[in-house]
C-alpha cells in the first residue's frame, strides 16, 4: 500500500493554507530577528525562549534536586548554615563541586548562598519536611531510567522497571511479599496525608454509618477519615499482606479483580486506585463497587487526573507518563471517569474543584 492510499490527501482548505502560513511565519529567520527587537514582541519571544530552555534543561533540574536529597545536603543545612567547604566534606564532594551544586540549588530555590555560607531556603525546607516528598524524589530514578530512551519507551520497545516497583501491577493473588509491601507502602502512606486532606476537605463527611476504602493499603486514608469522624465504622479492603490490621479500622483481605467486594457499606472510596489500571479493569471494578453499594450509597474517587481541555504539567505530563511506565496504568480526566461511572449506572457524578491538582482531584457519585 502506498502512503497516498493509507493517508489519502484531502483538498487544501483555507484552514490548511492558514496553518501553513502560520508555521512559515514563525519559522522565518526574519520574523524571529524582528521579534527579538520590537518592544512587545521581544517580551513574547524572550518568554518563549525561556520556556524552551526550561523544557530542554528539566532533566538537569531534577538531577540537582535528587543530589540535594540523596547526599542529605538539605538535611545537613536544616539547623544552621554551613560554609561551602563544610558542606562539601559532609556530603563527600570536593569544595568546587559543592560550590557548583549550591549555585544550581540557589537557582532552583532550594538554598541561598551568601559569600561562602549556604543556608536552606523555604522551598528546601518544604522538600525536606512535606511528608513523602523526599521519598518520591528518590524513587524517580526508576522512572527516569525507563525514560532513558524515550523513543523506545513510547514505541513500547523498552523494558519498564517502574512496573516492578509496584508488584501488584502483575497481579498478586497469593498475597504480597512483605519486603515489596514495605517499600511501596511507606511511599504511599507518607504521601497520603495531603491526598486525604484535600479529599476530605472537598466532600461532606457522613456523621456515622459504614465506609469501605477499597485498595486502602496500610490504612492511612481511612485513619484520617476516623480522625475527623470517629463514629464511622471503617474498613479497608486490599490484597492479603498489604495491611497489618493494627489500626482502628477493620481489614478484609481480597482481590478486587478475583473476589466480590464486601457489600452493605454506605460509602466506598477508591483513592489513587483507578489510575493503576486499564479501562477494562476499572469498568469491572466500578461495576463491582456499584453492585456492592446499597441504594443511595456513595462512591468517592480521588487521584491526580488529566487536564481534559487544557492539558497541564502534573496530569498530562507527569502522571500520564508515570502510569504509562507502570504498564497497566492510565491517568484519566475527571470527565472520562465520570462518563464511565454514568455508563455503569451511577447518578450525578460531581467533579470537585481541585485545590492542588498535582496532589489529587475528587469525584463523588451515587447509586440511586
Ligand atoms: C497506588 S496504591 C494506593 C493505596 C492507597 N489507597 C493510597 O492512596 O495511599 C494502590 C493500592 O491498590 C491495591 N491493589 C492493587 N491491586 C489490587 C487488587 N487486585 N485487589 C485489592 N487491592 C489491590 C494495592 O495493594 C495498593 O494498596
Amino acid at each position: 500500500m502506498t502512503k497516498q492510499e493509507i493517508y489519502p490527501q484531502r483538498p487544501m482548505r483555507f484552514r490548511d493554507w492558514w496553518y501553513q502560513k502560520k508555521s512559515q511565519f514563525y519559522a522565518s529567520k526574519w520574523v524571529q530577528d524582528i521579534s527579538a527587537r520590537l518592544p512587545l514582541l521581544s517580551r513574547i519571544s524572550r518568554k518563549e525562549g525561556e520556556a524552551i530552555f526550561q523544557l530542554m534543561s528539566g532533566f538537569v533540574d531534577t538531577q540537582i534536586l535528587l543530589t540535594f536529597v540523596r547526599t542529605g545536603a538539605l538535611d545537613k543545612l536544616r539547623d544552621r548554615p554551613k560554609s561551602i567547604a563544610q558542606l562539601a566534606s559532609l556530603i563527600g564532594t570536593d569544595a568546587e563541586a559543592a560550590r557548583v551544586l549550591c549555585g544550581a540549588g540557589q537557582a532552583l530555590g532550594l538554598v541561598v548562598v551568601r559569600k561562602d555560607q549556604v543556608s536552606i531556603a523555604r522551598r528546601g525546607i518544604l522538600v525536606l519536611t512535606l511528608p513523602g516528598i523526599s521519598e518520591l524524589i528518590d524513587h524517580h530514578s526508576v522512572l527516569y531510567s525507563d525514560l532513558q530512551d524515550p523513543v523506545a519507551f513510547f514505541g513500547g520497545q523498552s523494558e519498564r522497571q517502574l512496573a516492578h516497583f509496584w508488584p501488584y501491577v502483575f497481579g498478586a493473588k497469593d498475597g504480597l511479599d512483605a519486603e515489596d509491601v514495605s517499600r511501596y507502602s511507606d511511599l504511599m502512606t507518607k504521601s497520603q496525608r495531603m491526598v486525604a486532606q484535600d479529599t476530605l476537605d472537598a466532600i461532606t463527611l457522613p456523621k456515622n454509618g459504614s465506609w469501605l476504602d477499597v485498595g486502602g493499603g496500610s490504612g492511612a486514608f481511612i485513619s484520617e477519615v476516623l480522625r475527623r469522624q470517629n463514629s464511622i465504622r471503617a474498613t479497608v479492603f486490599d490484597l492479603p499482606g498489604s495491611n497489618n490490621g493494627s489500626g482502628a479500622h477493620n481489614f478484609i483481605p481480597g482481590s478486587f479483580f478475583d473476589d466480590d467486594l464486601p457489600s452493605g457499606f454506605d460509602v466506598i472510596s477508591l483513592i489513587r486506585v483507578l489510575y493503576d489500571h486499564s479501562d477494562d479493569s476499572i469498568t469491572k471494578l466500578l461495576t463491582k463497587v456499584y453492585n456492592a453499594l446499597p441504594e443511595n450509597g456513595r462512591l468517592i474517587v480521588s487521584e491526580p487526573m488529566l487536564g481534559q481541555n487544557s492539558p497541564n504539567r502534573w496530569g498530562d505530563t507527569y502522571f500520564a507518563i508515570y502510569t504509562m511506565a507502570m504498564n497497566t496504568g492510565k491517568t484519566r480526566s475527571a470527565i472520562e471517569i465520570a462518563e464511565i461511572m454514568k455508563k455503569i449506572g451511577f447518578s450525578n457524578p460531581k467533579i470537585h474543584r481541585s485545590k492542588r491538582p498535582y496532589v489529587t482531584q475528587v469525584i463523588e457519585c451515587w447509586k440511586k
